[in-house]
C-alpha cells in the first residue's frame, strides 16, 4: 500500500446500514475535513488530468462536485457540473439510466462541451457504473472526447469496471482505492 492509499483509507468511515439495512456506506466526510488528505486526493486527480490531456473537468452531482471542483482549479481547467435532472437553467442534454429500482436522469449544459474538449470525469465512488456511464454518454453526445474517469473508490464487487471500460473505449478508469 502506498502512503497515499494508506492516508485516504484512514479517512474513510464505514457506516453500517446506511442509507438502508444491509448497506455499508463509505463516508468521505472525515477525508474532506482533513486538509492533508483532501489536498493529496486533489493532487492525484490533477496529475491524472495533466497526464491524460484533459481540457475540462466534469463533476457528478453531488459528491463529484466536492471532489472535482478543486481538481479543476489545481489543474487550471474549467469545471463542468453534471446535475440531476431539472436543476440546470440553460439548454441541456439529458441522459437517463437504470437504478436497481427505477431510473435516474442527469444533465449537462449543451454549451459547456464541444468537439475541442477532452473531459476527465470525477466522482467519489464507482459502484454499478450507471452514473459514470451515463456521464460518458452525455459527453459523447456533446461531441467531446472522454480523457478518462477518476474515482476515489471502486466497489469492485458491484462490477462497475467492465461496464465502464466498454463505454470508455480505451480511455483510462483510475480508482485510488479498491474495496
Ligand atoms: C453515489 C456516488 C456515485 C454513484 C455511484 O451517488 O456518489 O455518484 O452513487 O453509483 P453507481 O456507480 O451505481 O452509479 P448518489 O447519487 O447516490 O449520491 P450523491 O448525490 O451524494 O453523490
Ligand atoms: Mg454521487
Amino acid at each position: 500500500m502506498t502512503d497515499l492509499t494508506t492516508l485516504l483509507l484512514s479517512r474513510i468511515r464505514d457506516v453500517a446500514d446506511h442509507p438502508e439495512p444491509g448497506v455499508m456506506f463509505k463516508d468521505i466526510t472525515p477525508l474532506l475535513a482533513d486538509p492533508a488528505a483532501f489536498t493529496a486526493l486533489t493532487d492525484a486527480f490533477a496529475e491524472m488530468a495533466g497526464r491524460t490531456g484533459a481540457t475540462k473537468i466534469v463533476g457528478l452531482e453531488a459528491r463529484g462536485f466536492i471532489l472535482g471542483a478543486p481538481v479543476a482549479v489545481r489543474a487550471g481547467l474549467g469545471f463542468i457540473p453534471v446535475r440531476k435532472a431539472g436543476k440546470l437553467p440553460g439548454a441541456t442534454l439529458s441522459q437517463s439510466y437504470d437504478l436497481e429500482y427505477g431510473s435516474a436522469e442527469i444533465e449537462v449544459h449543451a454549451e459547456d462541451l464541444s468537439a475541442d474538449d477532452r473531459v476527465l470525469v470525477v466522482d467519489d465512488v464507482l459502484a454499478t457504473g450507471g452514473t459514470a456511464e451515463a456521464s460518458i454518454q452525455l459527453i459523447h453526445r456533446a461531441g467531446a472526447e472522454v480523457a478518462g474517469v477518476a474515482v476515489l473508490m471502486e466497489l469492485s464487487f458491484l462490477d462497475g469496471r467492465p461496464r465502464l471500460e466498454a463505454a470508455l473505449d480505451g480511455a483510462p478508469l483510475e480508482a485510488l482505492l479498491t474495496v
